[in-house]
């Protein structure tokens, strides 16, 4: 029988969610696109299981596509898969720690991969401290919980600094504070990594005077080649933090690359369209390849002559 894969998505018509489900029906798999918002968790005595519209969702593996705002939500269904036995790309550990750019920071100093110097500062009062620590103005100012760009802020004086580290902690954000890395002219490099490789990789740049590259904020995308060492830097960042898909932006800085963020759901469109690369097709080889890795209940079951689970497969809709 054909092993079934849940990816889990808001966005059925999403770029990323319909190639993914396209190229895992390709490699054999049943695929189900389901809301994360629309399962139920249940947890008893026998442990717990998922629920769609009543019926436990059964399947082999799950693909999270879990959209920021509801991170916390997606993760708990992620954990719940995890919990039975379900293969899941990414983990839920991998994403809680992605999605919060001090927990990444802090991981990869620790395993030496190379950052722009961060500081988290927790009382307004010690932003000047800050700022002279990770070099001066100007410098950049971003909520460790951001993305598309729009908590990240470059800061050209003392003053505006302070303001803007206290209205974040204000509004209970957290505010780091970190290095400006001029020469890296409003560009990035992302590298695509898959099951410890990099597979494809693209070169993002700001629109006009903008100096963040996020796609979000008109920043263009093209093919670029990475060099050794970006590409080993960018598959110990993903399995620092404990990732099978990620993408790794680097900035192109003095002293080399810096890694600047790892993202657990990745967006497919920019990085296929520019390097023509069938990434998809990638990642739906590694959850096949994982699958197949594992021992097989149904043959083992067989040969001991004996039922694998009390449940048939439901489906999910
Ligand atoms: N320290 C920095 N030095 C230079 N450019 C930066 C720095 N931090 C962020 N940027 C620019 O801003 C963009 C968004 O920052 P990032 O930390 O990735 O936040 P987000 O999660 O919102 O994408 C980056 O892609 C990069 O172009
Ligand atoms: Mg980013």
């Amino acid at each position: 029988m054909e092993p079934r894969l849940v990816i889990l998505s808001r966005g059925p018509e999403l770029y990323s969610t319909r190639r993914l489900a396209t190229e895992a029906e390709k490699t054999g798999w049943i695929v189900d696109i389901v809301d994360p918002l629309a399962l139920t968790i249940v947890v008893d005595e026998e442990g717990g299981r998922v629920f769609h519209k009543g019926w436990p969702v059964q399947c082999e593996a799950v693909l999270p596509r879990i959209g920021y705002s509801i991170t916390r939500r997606g993760v708990a269904i992620v954990r719940q898969f995890e919990q039975m036995g379900v293969i899941v790309l990414n983990s839920s550990q991998g994403i809680i720690r992605s999605r919060d750019k001090l927990v990444a920071c802090q991981m990869m100093a620790e395993r030496r991969v190379p950052v722009p110097i961060t500081a988290h500062v927790g009382a307004w009062e010690d932003t000047d401290r800050a700022v002279r620590r990770v070099g001066g103005t100007p410098c950049v100012v971003k909520s460790t919980e951001g993305t598309h760009g729009s908590g990240v802020f470059l800061i050209n004086s003392f003053q505006q600094a302070r303001q803007l580290v206290y209205q974040m902690l204000e509004r209970g954000m957290r505010p780091l504070v970190q290095e400006y890395i001029e020469e890296s002219h409003g560009s990035d490099v992302r590298a695509l990594v898959v099951g410890g490789e990099v597979v494809a990789s693209m070169r993002r740049k700001a629109h006009g005077s903008e100096f963040r590259s996020n796609f979000h904020l008109g920043g263009s995308v093209s093919k670029v080649e990475l060099t050794d060492e970006q590409k080993e830097i960018a598959v110990t960042a993903t399995e620092t933090l404990g990732l099978e898909l990620a993408g790794v932006d680097m900035l192109e800085s003095q002293r080399g690359p810096l890694v600047l963020e790892v993202n657990s759901s990745p967006g497919l469109e920019g990085i296929e369209s520019s390097t023509r690369i069938n990434v998809a097709a990638k990642v739906a080889e590694r959850i096949t390849s994982i699958y197949e890795s594992l021992p097989n209940l149904e043959t083992l079951a067989d040969d001991l002559d004996v039922g694998v689970g009390s449940e048939r497969s439901q489906g999910t809709s």
